[in-house]
């Protein structure tokens, strides 16, 4: 049976757990700092395994080494965002939870994919790809699932449709500059540019950059998390069943869309080996501007990185 842990048994790292669980594809590993906390849930989601009909074990643990051979790391570890308090500011507490992490991701899951979930999302997939010193390929964020699912509701929330019939593109950094791209936007293959006037898509455009921060809003404590862990547990289960998944996703730019040494959201292919190829799509002078404009905000973030490492 494959092997998936997920670090951080908070809001978004217990539901991407119950989610792939429920998916019955992999046993799963639960870590965090907190004693008891990933040991509780990990048995109350086994005592309702026999009406949700999953067989694969989950187990809570305080102690990293129990992730060792996993195929799959989930990294969620990290505080979330409070209102008012940008995405940026979270940087230098979750930067050290992330490169502790990836010390230990290194040393007990040398062959697994990682999956970056904290925030800032872009900079800490740095973080994580830095501490491990794996390949690119097997380091990816979990952002663009989440934002062009947000996309997708929005319009099929506006025009009636069945979400899973629209289908979106979100690129760029995961926050306040991120690029969805309504050329690539569809509902069952119609150009949302034929359903809707300009003004309506550049509401939804704008609704999806600040659906986080709507969620952040109501909540006061904490941010979203039942989306952001099905977006999760999509990615998960791209991997372990090798699915070839078009989605987008924070990847490693080696020159592509004129960017290198940084993670941003593109569409890639996702499969066993992680980010199996980064689709170039052809953007117009606008677009390619956007996607500039939020690379120079990763990059700030990047820059911000190391200086903590830097620092004394
Ligand atoms: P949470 O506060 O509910 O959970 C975080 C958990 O991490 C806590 O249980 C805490 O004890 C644990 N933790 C702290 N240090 C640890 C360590 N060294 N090792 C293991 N566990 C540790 O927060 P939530 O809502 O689960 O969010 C987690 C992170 O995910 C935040 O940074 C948030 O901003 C980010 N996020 C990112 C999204 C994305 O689209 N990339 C979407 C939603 C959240
Ligand atoms: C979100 O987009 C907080 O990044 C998180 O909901």
């Amino acid at each position: 049976m494959p092997k998936v842990s997920v670090i951080g048994a908070g809001n978004v790292g217990a539901t991407a757990v119950y989610y792939i669980a429920q998916r019955n594809i992999a046993d799963v590993v639960m870590v965090d700092v907190v004693e008891g906390l990933p040991q509780a849930k990990a048995a109350d989601f086994l005592h309702g395994s026999p009406s949700q009909e999953f067989t694969v074990d989950i187990v809570g643990t305080n102690d990293y080494s129990q992730i060792a051979g996993s195929d799959v790391v989930v990294h969620t570890a990290g505080i979330a965002r409070k209102p008012g308090m940008d995405r940026m500011d979270l940087l230098k507490t979750n930067v050290s939870i992330a490169r502790a992490a990836g010390e230990s991701i290194r040393k007990h899951a040398p062959d697994a994919v990682v999956i970056a979930v904290a925030n800032p999302l872009d900079v800490i997939a740095m973080a994580l790809l830095r501490e491990t010193g794996f390949p690119s390929a097997r380091v990816v964020g979990m952002a663009g699932v989440l934002d062009s699912t947000r996309f997708r509701y929005f319009i099929a929330e506006r025009l009636g449709v069945l979400p899973s019939d629209v289908s979106a593109m979100v690129l760029g950094g995961h926050g306040d500059t991120m690029v969805p791209v309504s050329r690539y936007t569809t509902v069952a293959g119609f150009p949302i540019g034929e359903l809707l006037p300009a003004d309506e898509i550049k509401r939804l455009s704008d609704r999806t950059r600040t659906g986080g921060g709507e969620i952040v809003n109501y909540l006061k404590t904490g941010s979203a998390y039942y989306a952001p862990a099905a977006s999760v547990a999509k990615m998960v289960e791209a991997v372990i069943l090798d699915q070839k998944l078009v989605a987008p996703a924070s990847a490693y730019l080696n020159g592509e869309y004129g960017h290198r040494d940084i993670f941003l959201g593109v569409p890639v292919q996702l499969g066993r080996s992680g980010v199996e190829r980064i689709i170039e799509l052809e953007l117009d002078a606008e677009e390619q501007a956007a996607l500039d404009d939020s690379a120079e905000h990763v990059r700030a973030g990047v820059a911000d990185l190391d200086s903590i490492a830097d620092g004394p």
